[in-house]
């Protein structure tokens, strides 16, 4: 495993996410969505998992770079939409050759701190009701399933709506669980604090 780095998602990562997408959700966002979400709007803090290493000039970024290969790849991403008191998970997916990993847990967990530290009061989410892989991972967090949404999808499958509360609690856990994450992965952090390059 190489070195992990969360930061915000930039317009130049949005082809890397597109095809991470195509292999995850049916239908896919367009990569105009993405362009919107990273150059436009005004309550979107996407986040992305690269694996390699961003900065420096060790061998290995050398010997990629000598080899014209990316030194770094996008692994996984999410997306977060914080207006005033609400926060929503758009989306969250990580490379199907990447799961299992506790990468997807770590961007959620980085997303809901976020959310968290803008002082959002709750974070909804809608999920498949075929999805158990993502609704475990939502329940570990404690979000709870609050209706049904018919026909949701496309493909006319209904949603769970999910939601969980935030409350000192829930803050806790979190950092709680982000600890945990800590010591069982090697990881930099960009995002959960960091300011975001447009909307601070
Ligand atoms: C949902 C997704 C992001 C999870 O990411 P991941 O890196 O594979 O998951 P993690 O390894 O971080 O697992 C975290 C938790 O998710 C749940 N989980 C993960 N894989 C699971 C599996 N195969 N079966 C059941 N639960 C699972 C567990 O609760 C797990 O916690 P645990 O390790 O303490 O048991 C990933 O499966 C994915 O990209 N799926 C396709 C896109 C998608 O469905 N997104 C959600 C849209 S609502």
């Amino acid at each position: 495993m190489g070195d992990l780095t969360l930061r915000h998602m930039r317009g130049a990562d949005v082809t890397s996410v597109i095809e991470i997408d195509r292999l995850s959700f049916d239908p896919s966002w367009p990569a105009s969505s993405y362009y919107f979400e990273v150059n436009k709007s005004t309550c979107s803090h996407m986040v992305v998992l690269e694996q390699g290493e961003p900065n420096g000039l060790s061998a290995s970024r050398w010997w990629a770079n000598l080899r014209g290969r990316q030194a770094t790849e996008i692994i996984g991403y999410g997306g977060l939409w914080c207006i005033q008191e609400e926060a929503h998970i758009s989306t969250i997916a990580m490379h199907p050759d990447q799961r299992g990993h506790g990468y997807g847990e770590l961007m959620l967990v980085a997303m809901l701190s976020r959310a968290v530290r803008l002082q959002a009061q709750y974070c909804v989410l809608e999920v498949r009701v075929s999805n158990t892989v993502a609704q475990a991972l939502y329940e570990k967090y404690h979000f709870t399933v609050r209706g049904v949404k018919k026909k949701y999808y496309q493909n006319k499958e209904d949603a769970y709506d999910m939601r969980l509360e935030f409350n000192e609690d829930v803050a806790a856990y979190l950092h709680e669980q982000y600890d945990l994450l800590c010591v069982r992965l090697d990881f930099t952090d960009h995002y959960s604090t960091t300011p975001h390059p447009r909307l601070g």
